[in-house]
């Protein structure tokens, strides 16, 4: 596939320009309906891309490997505490190498602050092939993407004026990243959506995502709010996305954490928060999801939830920025 985005890496939907995202999000549909309808579309044979977990996953892992053998490629998985980068080996050289024996690098690092993102960069800095960011400590713009043509399926393209509600919710699983409602409140007030993002004192986000939503909304003329209460955010909505995410500074003591968030449990989605909510809003969740502890079984397998919708759409979108960039 010959793009304007080849060899261009994609670490933040930042780093694109609107247009570069719609061209993401129209090859995305068309990769949908190309797999619905069994149309081969070998845009990578023979091509392979490396990719780096230092977390777990299922949706991205499988997004990727599935989404580069439909092309025609091959994916390596690497875990990354299996690799000589467990040793300390440098994001130079690793980027120099992999991108020396294959066309892709995608890189997942997420679970500690200030360090994902800069370490993708740096092996982006060294590689001459593009690195996708499969989620760092501030973005996870493969996830917000599919978010965004999830929505634009279900509203239509111009989604200007309609209220989405990012909301921290409890779970007592794991401390999950900040990096969805930071990529959510970055991406959607740059398409012109209201966003308001709910949270206790605790769970702030990070100073360089706030100030980046609050100027892309400026600038798309859409409003950038900041309440204490998920009823205050979900008042209206047209989009709910009420998640978990960790405390910023206690990353590395997540039973901190956790205890502080017992007296939050009944930041859970649940019908009757969903009932403030306007008639025909939906539910989303980047998925794993606590189920009973952030949302009810009701509403994650209810009228209003597009969750399925969503994750599936981790494939088409992956397959997308893989066969625009490689
Ligand atoms: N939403 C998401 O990134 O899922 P995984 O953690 O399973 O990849």
């Amino acid at each position: 596939m010959e793009t304007s985005l080849k060899g261009k890496d994609y670490i933040s939907t930042q780093d694109w320009t609107d247009e570069e995202i719609e061209i993401a999000l129209e090859t995305s549909a068309d990769l949908k309906e190309k797999f619905k309808n069994d149309i081969p579309h070998r845009y990578l044979a023979d091509k392979t891309i490396f990719l780096f977990f230092f977390d777990k996953s299922t949706r991205t892992r499988n997004s990727f490997e599935a989404g580069i053998t439909q092309l025609g490629g091959h994916a390596h998985f690497i875990d990354a505490s299996t690799s000589q980068i467990a040793h300390g080996e440098s994001p130079k050289d690793t980027g120099i190498i992999l991108s020396s024996y294959g066309h892709g690098i995608a890189i997942r690092h997420d679970l500690v602050p200030g360090e994902g993102n800069s370490y993708m960069r740096e092996v982006a800095q060294h590689s001459s092939r593009p690195v996708i960011n499969m989620q760092c400590d501030i973005d996870h713009p493969c996830q917000t993407l599919a978010d965004l043509m999830t929505m634009r399926e279900v509203f239509g393209n111009e989604l200007r004026g309609r209220k989405i509600a990012v909301s921290w919710a409890y779970a007592p699983s794991y401390a999950k990243p900040m990096s969805v409602p930071q990529g959510l409140i970055m991406l959607m007030t740059r398409f012109g959506m209201d966003v308001t993002l709910a949270h206790p004192p605790e769970w702030k986000l990070m100073d360089e995502p706030m100030r980046m939503a609050k100027e892309n909304a400026a600038k798309s003329g859409a409003k950038f709010e900041i309440v204490d209460s998920m009823d205050a955010a979900f008042e209206g909505a047209d989009v709910v996305y009420p998640k978990s995410w960790g405390i910023e500074s206690l990353f590395h003591k997540p039973e901190e954490a956790l205890a502080i968030s017992e007296q939050y449990k009944d930041w859970i989605c649940d019908d009757q928060k969903m009932a403030l909510t306007r008639k025909d809003s939906i539910y989303m969740h980047c998925l794993p999801a606590d189920r009973n502890n952030e949302v009810t079984d009701a509403v994650i397998d209810g009228s209003h939830s597009v969750v399925y919708q969503e994750a599936e759409n981790r494939l088409h979108t992956a397959k997308a920025l893989m066969a625009l960039t490689m």
